[in-house]
């Protein structure tokens, strides 16, 4: 069953991820505090929040009239203890560390109320490790949204063993008021997501260095033969060759599975520097 009942969020961590987040929560009407560990990183996450927002109103995506109700939502907040008190759930979007994130949890156990549903964004830890430093590991869950936050409707909602369906059902909710599809993924390396995503991203490289076929015509399989938007190299590139590395790296450690292990190509060319669209070179030539 779907539960409704969340009407204040707290979002932690106001980068790409927080941000977005933050957005999509005041304009789906929840009371939304946004919180980062100092002002000026509050206001400039507020001000990204604004300038999209702005660019919305100039596409006709946005009325004037939902952007000041949007505004008047969104409240920012560098004290963790004001950002959390009152509200119904905490969605937690700082940097990809497990010590960090089990430190704030550990702090949300004592400062959020009993009753809110403490979720992270995290997109590929064990979000049991998480909850090992919250009282009720119960209420903790994942809610794995996509960059950007306002553009890319899939919501992971990630159940630990010890989470109940209460908070299953709470983050079901607020995803779908967020206009999100939620999908409920168990908490297992790489998630659906990742998972899936990444073994084609892989097995498209390992058919690079074999000389199966040339780079673009290996996405053009996927894009006209199996109507992929677009294939697993320039997705590849766009993610960045680094970041397949890592989760490729860490899949393999996690599952211990060798369709995981990195080909060596992915491995020479994150080694020079070619790391797709942000370095200007990757599979293809960005510059
Ligand atoms: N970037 C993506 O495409 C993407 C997609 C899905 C999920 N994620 C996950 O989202 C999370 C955040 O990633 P991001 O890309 O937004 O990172 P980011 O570096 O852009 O933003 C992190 C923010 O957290 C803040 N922060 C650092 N320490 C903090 C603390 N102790 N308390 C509160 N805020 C703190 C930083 O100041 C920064 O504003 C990570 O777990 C990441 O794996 C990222």
């Amino acid at each position: 069953m779907t539960d409704h009942s969340v009407k204040t969020v707290a979002v932690l961590g106001g980068g790409t991820m927080g941000h977005g987040i933050a957005q999509v929560a005041a304009m789906a009407g929840f009371e939304t505090r946004l919180y980062d560990i100092d002002q000026k990183l509050v206001d400039l996450a507020l001000a990204r929040i604004d300038e999209n927002l702005v660019k919305g109103i100039a596409k006709a995506k946005v009325t004037p009239e939902e952007k000041r109700e949007t505004t008047a939502r969104l409240r920012g907040e560098a004290d963790l203890g004001k950002a959390v008190d009152g509200v119904d759930l905490v969605i937690e979007a700082v940097p990809e560390r497990i010590e960090l994130k089990r430190a704030i949890f550990g702090r949300l156990s004592e400062l959020a109320p009993a009753g809110a549903v403490l979720a992270s964004n995290t997109s590929s830890l064990s979000v049991a490790k998480i909850a090992e430093s919250v009282a009720d590991p119960s209420r903790v869950c994942g809610m794995h949204f996509f960059n950007p936050v306002h553009i890319l409707a899939l919501c992971e909602v990630i159940r630990a063993d010890a989470t109940s369906e209460a908070t299953i059902d709470r983050a079901r909710g607020v995803a779908e008021a967020m206009g999100k599809t939620p999908i409920i993924v168990k908490d297992s390396p790489g998630f659906a997501s990742s998972r899936l995503g990444v073994t084609l991203g892989l097995e498209a490289i390992r058919m690079v260095e074999e000389g199966v076929a040339s780079a673009e015509d290996i996405d053009t399989a996927m894009t006209l033969g199996y109507k992929h938007p677009m294939g697993p190299l320039r997705l590849g590139d766009l993610v960045g060759l680094d970041v397949r590395l890592a989760i490729a790296e860490y899949l393999h450690a996690e599952l211990g599975d060798e369709r995981f292990r990195p080909p060596e190509l992915l491995r020479t060319m994150v080694a020079e520097g070619k790391l797709g669209q942000k370095s200007g070179q990757g599979f293809y030539d960005w510059s």
